[in-house]
Protein backbone atom coordinates (compact mmCIF):
# COMPACT_ATOMS: atom_id res chain seq x y z
CA UNK A 1 0.00 0.00 0.00
CA UNK A 2 1.40 3.23 -0.78
CA UNK A 3 2.34 6.04 1.83
CA UNK A 4 3.28 9.48 2.06
CA UNK A 5 6.74 7.74 3.22
CA UNK A 6 7.24 5.72 0.05
CA UNK A 7 7.33 8.72 -2.38
CA UNK A 8 10.74 10.65 -1.80
CA UNK A 9 11.92 6.52 -1.14
CA UNK A 10 10.44 5.41 -4.82
CA UNK A 11 11.72 8.83 -6.51
CA UNK A 12 15.46 8.36 -4.38
CA UNK A 13 15.44 4.62 -6.24
CA UNK A 14 14.62 5.78 -10.15
CA UNK A 15 17.53 8.23 -9.45
CA UNK A 16 19.73 5.84 -8.72
CA UNK A 17 18.31 3.06 -11.13
CA UNK A 18 19.05 5.81 -13.73
CA UNK A 19 23.16 6.14 -12.41
CA UNK A 20 23.19 2.54 -12.61
CA UNK A 21 21.71 2.04 -16.32
CA UNK A 22 24.29 4.50 -17.46
CA UNK A 23 27.07 2.82 -15.76
CA UNK A 24 25.90 -0.88 -16.82
CA UNK A 25 25.44 0.83 -20.38
CA UNK A 26 29.24 1.48 -20.67
CA UNK A 27 30.37 -1.49 -19.42
CA UNK A 28 28.61 -3.62 -22.24
CA UNK A 29 30.11 -1.67 -24.44
CA UNK A 30 31.06 -3.05 -28.33
CA UNK A 31 34.45 -1.97 -27.56
CA UNK A 32 36.90 -4.98 -26.36
CA UNK A 33 39.25 -3.69 -23.46
CA UNK A 34 42.90 -4.80 -23.45
CA UNK A 35 43.08 -8.34 -23.32
CA UNK A 36 39.60 -8.85 -25.06
CA UNK A 37 39.54 -9.57 -28.89
CA UNK A 38 36.25 -9.18 -30.08
CA UNK A 39 33.05 -9.04 -28.25
CA UNK A 40 30.57 -11.10 -30.67
CA UNK A 41 27.46 -9.07 -31.80
CA UNK A 42 24.98 -11.34 -31.17
CA UNK A 43 26.47 -12.34 -27.28
CA UNK A 44 26.61 -8.28 -26.41
CA UNK A 45 22.99 -7.88 -27.95
CA UNK A 46 21.62 -11.01 -25.68
CA UNK A 47 23.24 -9.42 -22.56
CA UNK A 48 21.97 -6.23 -23.23
CA UNK A 49 18.32 -7.39 -23.36
CA UNK A 50 18.96 -9.25 -19.96
CA UNK A 51 19.95 -6.31 -17.97
CA UNK A 52 19.33 -3.02 -20.31
CA UNK A 53 15.69 -3.49 -18.87
CA UNK A 54 14.44 -1.54 -16.93
CA UNK A 55 14.62 -3.70 -13.36
CA UNK A 56 14.29 -2.05 -10.19
CA UNK A 57 18.06 -2.08 -9.70
CA UNK A 58 17.31 -2.69 -5.74
CA UNK A 59 20.53 -4.16 -4.76
CA UNK A 60 22.96 -1.39 -6.81
CA UNK A 61 20.37 1.03 -4.55
CA UNK A 62 21.74 -0.90 -1.52
CA UNK A 63 25.20 -0.66 -2.47
CA UNK A 64 25.47 3.15 -3.25
CA UNK A 65 23.21 4.06 -0.15
CA UNK A 66 25.10 1.89 2.28
CA UNK A 67 28.66 3.33 0.98
CA UNK A 68 26.97 6.68 1.37
CA UNK A 69 25.87 5.76 4.98
CA UNK A 70 29.17 5.29 5.79
CA UNK A 71 31.29 7.52 3.69
CA UNK A 72 28.98 10.74 3.43
CA UNK A 73 30.15 12.92 1.07
CA UNK A 74 32.97 10.68 -0.80
CA UNK A 75 33.82 10.38 -4.20
CA UNK A 76 30.63 8.17 -5.56
CA UNK A 77 32.34 6.44 -8.62
CA UNK A 78 33.84 3.16 -7.36
CA UNK A 79 30.23 2.32 -5.70
CA UNK A 80 28.72 3.16 -8.95
CA UNK A 81 30.43 0.73 -10.65
CA UNK A 82 30.44 -2.03 -7.92
CA UNK A 83 26.78 -1.32 -7.92
CA UNK A 84 26.63 -2.21 -11.87
CA UNK A 85 28.85 -5.25 -11.48
CA UNK A 86 26.26 -6.58 -8.76
CA UNK A 87 23.81 -6.05 -11.29
CA UNK A 88 25.38 -8.12 -13.83
CA UNK A 89 25.55 -10.92 -11.64
CA UNK A 90 21.78 -10.82 -10.78
CA UNK A 91 20.79 -10.36 -14.14
CA UNK A 92 22.96 -13.26 -15.17
CA UNK A 93 20.88 -14.99 -12.33
CA UNK A 94 17.49 -13.75 -14.02
CA UNK A 95 18.78 -15.58 -17.35
CA UNK A 96 19.28 -18.48 -16.14
CA UNK A 97 16.86 -18.45 -14.07
CA UNK A 98 14.34 -18.47 -16.64
CA UNK A 99 15.93 -20.76 -19.17
CA UNK A 100 13.24 -23.66 -19.87
CA UNK A 101 15.10 -26.12 -18.08
CA UNK A 102 14.75 -24.10 -14.81
CA UNK A 103 11.53 -22.15 -14.50
CA UNK A 104 11.16 -21.81 -18.30
CA UNK A 105 9.38 -18.19 -18.20
CA UNK A 106 8.88 -16.30 -20.91
CA UNK A 107 8.45 -13.31 -19.74
CA UNK A 108 11.05 -11.17 -17.83
CA UNK A 109 10.83 -7.44 -16.75
CA UNK A 110 7.62 -7.37 -19.08
CA UNK A 111 9.96 -8.31 -22.02
CA UNK A 112 11.05 -11.24 -23.63
CA UNK A 113 12.88 -13.77 -21.27
CA UNK A 114 16.46 -13.66 -23.16
CA UNK A 115 16.15 -17.35 -24.49
CA UNK A 116 12.65 -16.21 -25.78
CA UNK A 117 14.21 -13.09 -27.78
CA UNK A 118 17.51 -15.02 -28.76
CA UNK A 119 17.74 -18.84 -28.03
CA UNK A 120 18.90 -20.94 -24.87
CA UNK A 121 22.67 -21.68 -26.24
CA UNK A 122 22.63 -17.20 -26.11
CA UNK A 123 21.06 -17.27 -22.68
CA UNK A 124 23.32 -19.07 -20.94
CA UNK A 125 26.40 -17.61 -22.93
CA UNK A 126 24.73 -13.83 -21.93
CA UNK A 127 24.22 -15.03 -18.62
CA UNK A 128 28.12 -16.98 -18.76
CA UNK A 129 29.70 -13.74 -19.99
CA UNK A 130 27.86 -11.31 -17.17
CA UNK A 131 29.05 -13.24 -14.13
CA UNK A 132 32.54 -13.05 -15.95
CA UNK A 133 32.30 -9.44 -16.15
CA UNK A 134 31.30 -8.45 -13.21
CA UNK A 135 34.39 -10.19 -11.90
CA UNK A 136 36.66 -8.48 -14.24
CA UNK A 137 34.88 -5.50 -13.59
CA UNK A 138 35.74 -5.56 -9.46
CA UNK A 139 39.57 -6.66 -9.95
CA UNK A 140 40.07 -3.71 -12.69
CA UNK A 141 42.24 -0.99 -11.38
CA UNK A 142 39.77 1.19 -12.82
CA UNK A 143 37.52 0.66 -10.31
CA UNK A 144 39.26 3.16 -8.41
CA UNK A 145 39.92 1.64 -4.84
CA UNK A 146 43.05 0.23 -3.24
CA UNK A 147 43.84 -3.44 -4.72
CA UNK A 148 42.89 -4.72 -0.85
CA UNK A 149 39.47 -3.13 -1.24
CA UNK A 150 38.94 -4.86 -4.44
CA UNK A 151 40.47 -8.06 -3.85
CA UNK A 152 37.90 -7.96 -0.60
CA UNK A 153 34.86 -7.48 -3.02
CA UNK A 154 35.90 -10.14 -4.82
CA UNK A 155 36.35 -12.43 -2.41
CA UNK A 156 32.44 -11.76 -0.80
CA UNK A 157 30.80 -11.53 -4.41
CA UNK A 158 32.40 -14.80 -4.85
CA UNK A 159 30.96 -16.52 -1.42
CA UNK A 160 27.42 -14.68 -2.05
CA UNK A 161 26.92 -15.83 -5.84
CA UNK A 162 28.53 -19.46 -6.05
CA UNK A 163 27.67 -22.81 -4.61
CA UNK A 164 27.39 -21.89 -0.85
CA UNK A 165 25.28 -18.47 -2.06
CA UNK A 166 23.07 -17.88 -4.82
CA UNK A 167 23.92 -20.80 -7.21
CA UNK A 168 23.95 -23.73 -4.75
CA UNK A 169 20.08 -22.03 -3.02
CA UNK A 170 18.88 -22.66 -6.72
CA UNK A 171 19.76 -26.21 -6.47
CA UNK A 172 18.08 -26.51 -3.43
CA UNK A 173 15.36 -24.62 -4.79
CA UNK A 174 15.03 -27.43 -7.59
CA UNK A 175 15.66 -30.02 -5.11
CA UNK A 176 12.74 -28.53 -2.92
CA UNK A 177 10.26 -29.62 -5.89
CA UNK A 178 10.78 -33.31 -5.24
CA UNK A 179 10.80 -33.24 -1.85
CA UNK A 180 9.48 -30.41 0.65
CA UNK A 181 12.08 -28.79 2.61
CA UNK A 182 10.68 -27.80 6.53
CA UNK A 183 10.76 -24.34 7.95
CA UNK A 184 14.57 -24.44 8.51
CA UNK A 185 14.87 -25.59 5.07
CA UNK A 186 13.16 -22.73 3.02
CA UNK A 187 14.63 -20.41 5.22
CA UNK A 188 17.66 -21.24 4.64
CA UNK A 189 17.47 -21.69 0.69
CA UNK A 190 15.95 -18.43 0.57
CA UNK A 191 18.93 -17.11 2.17
CA UNK A 192 21.09 -18.57 0.01
CA UNK A 193 19.12 -17.77 -3.23
CA UNK A 194 18.13 -14.20 -2.88
CA UNK A 195 19.39 -13.59 0.53
CA UNK A 196 23.04 -14.05 -0.70
CA UNK A 197 23.47 -11.09 -3.72
CA UNK A 198 20.85 -9.02 -1.52
CA UNK A 199 23.06 -9.54 2.11
CA UNK A 200 26.39 -9.02 -0.75
CA UNK A 201 24.66 -5.60 -1.64
CA UNK A 202 24.93 -3.87 1.99
CA UNK A 203 27.78 -5.32 3.16
CA UNK A 204 29.21 -4.00 -0.38
CA UNK A 205 29.20 -0.49 0.64
CA UNK A 206 30.86 -0.99 3.71
CA UNK A 207 33.72 -3.24 2.06
CA UNK A 208 34.44 -0.11 0.17
CA UNK A 209 34.60 2.55 2.08
CA UNK A 210 37.07 0.71 4.59
CA UNK A 211 34.58 0.57 7.24
CA UNK A 212 35.32 -1.15 10.75
CA UNK A 213 33.95 -4.48 11.35
CA UNK A 214 31.46 -3.81 13.40
CA UNK A 215 29.22 -1.51 11.07
CA UNK A 216 30.36 -3.88 7.96
CA UNK A 217 28.86 -6.85 10.01
CA UNK A 218 25.87 -5.23 11.50
CA UNK A 219 24.94 -4.06 7.24
CA UNK A 220 25.37 -7.58 6.29
CA UNK A 221 23.08 -8.35 8.85
CA UNK A 222 20.78 -5.49 7.65
CA UNK A 223 21.40 -7.27 4.54
CA UNK A 224 20.38 -10.91 5.50
CA UNK A 225 16.60 -9.73 7.11
CA UNK A 226 15.75 -7.81 4.09
CA UNK A 227 16.57 -10.48 1.88
CA UNK A 228 14.55 -12.75 3.60
CA UNK A 229 11.85 -10.32 3.61
CA UNK A 230 12.35 -10.08 0.09
CA UNK A 231 11.87 -13.30 -1.47
CA UNK A 232 9.17 -13.91 1.00
CA UNK A 233 7.51 -10.55 -0.81
CA UNK A 234 8.22 -12.28 -3.79
CA UNK A 235 6.66 -15.36 -2.91
CA UNK A 236 3.31 -13.85 -2.12
CA UNK A 237 3.31 -11.65 -5.02
CA UNK A 238 3.92 -14.76 -6.83
CA UNK A 239 0.43 -15.84 -5.23
CA UNK A 240 -1.48 -12.52 -5.03
CA UNK A 241 -0.42 -10.08 -8.04
CA UNK A 242 -0.85 -10.52 -12.30
CA UNK A 243 1.72 -10.97 -14.64
CA UNK A 244 1.35 -7.15 -16.41
CA UNK A 245 1.86 -5.79 -12.81
CA UNK A 246 4.83 -7.59 -11.81
CA UNK A 247 6.60 -8.15 -15.68
CA UNK A 248 6.48 -11.79 -15.13
CA UNK A 249 4.93 -15.07 -14.80
CA UNK A 250 2.72 -15.28 -11.91
CA UNK A 251 0.75 -18.17 -10.13
CA UNK A 252 3.95 -20.36 -10.83
CA UNK A 253 5.04 -21.46 -7.71
CA UNK A 254 2.25 -23.43 -6.37
CA UNK A 255 2.06 -24.65 -9.63
CA UNK A 256 5.62 -26.47 -9.39
CA UNK A 257 4.62 -27.13 -5.68
CA UNK A 258 8.07 -24.58 -4.93
CA UNK A 259 9.07 -24.97 -1.07
CA UNK A 260 8.02 -21.70 0.04
CA UNK A 261 6.96 -20.16 3.86
CA UNK A 262 3.78 -19.58 2.02
CA UNK A 263 2.72 -22.68 0.85
CA UNK A 264 4.00 -23.97 4.10
CA UNK A 265 2.67 -21.42 6.77
CA UNK A 266 -0.51 -19.69 4.42
CA UNK A 267 -0.48 -15.69 3.36
CA UNK A 268 -1.41 -13.88 6.64
CA UNK A 269 1.48 -16.17 8.71
CA UNK A 270 3.98 -15.07 5.61
CA UNK A 271 2.21 -11.59 6.14
CA UNK A 272 3.18 -11.31 10.00
CA UNK A 273 6.21 -12.69 9.19
CA UNK A 274 7.45 -10.11 6.77
CA UNK A 275 6.23 -7.20 9.26
CA UNK A 276 9.15 -8.95 11.77
CA UNK A 277 11.90 -9.09 9.91
CA UNK A 278 11.33 -5.18 8.45
CA UNK A 279 11.28 -4.69 12.04
CA UNK A 280 14.70 -6.28 12.71
CA UNK A 281 15.90 -4.88 9.89
CA UNK A 282 15.19 -1.27 11.63
CA UNK A 283 16.52 -2.12 14.65
CA UNK A 284 19.52 -3.25 13.31
CA UNK A 285 19.90 0.38 11.64
CA UNK A 286 19.19 1.72 15.39
CA UNK A 287 22.84 2.91 15.86
CA UNK A 288 23.85 4.41 12.61
CA UNK A 289 20.43 7.04 13.76
CA UNK A 290 19.13 9.67 10.72
CA UNK A 291 22.12 8.78 7.88
CA UNK A 292 20.24 5.64 7.75
CA UNK A 293 17.00 6.94 6.73
CA UNK A 294 17.11 6.02 2.55
CA UNK A 295 18.27 2.13 3.95
CA UNK A 296 15.09 1.94 6.52
CA UNK A 297 13.19 3.06 4.12
CA UNK A 298 14.25 0.77 1.41
CA UNK A 299 13.92 -2.41 4.00
CA UNK A 300 9.83 -1.55 4.36
CA UNK A 301 9.55 -0.89 0.76
CA UNK A 302 11.05 -4.35 0.49
CA UNK A 303 8.20 -5.79 2.33
CA UNK A 304 5.44 -3.51 1.22
CA UNK A 305 5.89 -3.61 -2.42
CA UNK A 306 3.56 -4.24 -5.11
C1 LIG B 1 13.69 -11.05 -8.85
O1 LIG B 1 14.43 -9.99 -8.32
C2 LIG B 1 14.26 -12.35 -8.45
C3 LIG B 1 14.18 -12.64 -7.03
C4 LIG B 1 15.24 -12.81 -6.32
C5 LIG B 1 12.90 -12.80 -6.36
P1 LIG B 1 13.90 -8.50 -8.46
O2 LIG B 1 12.47 -8.45 -8.01
O3 LIG B 1 14.86 -7.59 -7.78
O4 LIG B 1 13.90 -8.27 -10.02
P2 LIG B 1 14.25 -7.00 -10.89
O5 LIG B 1 15.73 -6.88 -10.88
O6 LIG B 1 13.60 -5.78 -10.31
O7 LIG B 1 13.70 -7.35 -12.24
C1 LIG C 1 14.91 -16.43 -8.31
O1 LIG C 1 13.82 -16.81 -7.55
C2 LIG C 1 16.14 -16.32 -7.54
C3 LIG C 1 17.29 -16.14 -8.44
C4 LIG C 1 17.22 -15.74 -9.67
C5 LIG C 1 18.59 -16.43 -7.92
P1 LIG C 1 12.45 -16.90 -8.35
O2 LIG C 1 12.50 -17.97 -9.37
O3 LIG C 1 11.33 -16.90 -7.36
O4 LIG C 1 12.47 -15.47 -9.09
P2 LIG C 1 11.38 -14.97 -10.13
O5 LIG C 1 10.05 -15.05 -9.43
O6 LIG C 1 11.49 -15.85 -11.33
O7 LIG C 1 11.80 -13.54 -10.41
MG1 LIG D 1 13.47 -19.79 -9.63
MG1 LIG E 1 11.89 -17.80 -11.48
MG1 LIG F 1 9.43 -15.85 -7.64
Amino acid sequence: MATDTDIPFEAALFVRAEQVEARLRALLDDRPLSGEILRPQRLISAMRHGVLNGGKRLRPFLVLESAALLTPGHDEAPALTVAAALECVHCYSLIHDDLPSMDDDDLRRGQPTVHKAFDEATAILAGDALLTLAFDTLADEALGLHADRRAALVLALARAAGMGGMVGGQMLDIEAEKSAPDEAGIIRLQAMKTGALIRFACEAGAILSGASTADRERLAEFGSAIGLAFQLADDLLDLTADAGTMGKATGKDAAAGKGTLVALHGESWARKQLNGLVAQAHALLKPFGEPAAMLKAAATFVATRS
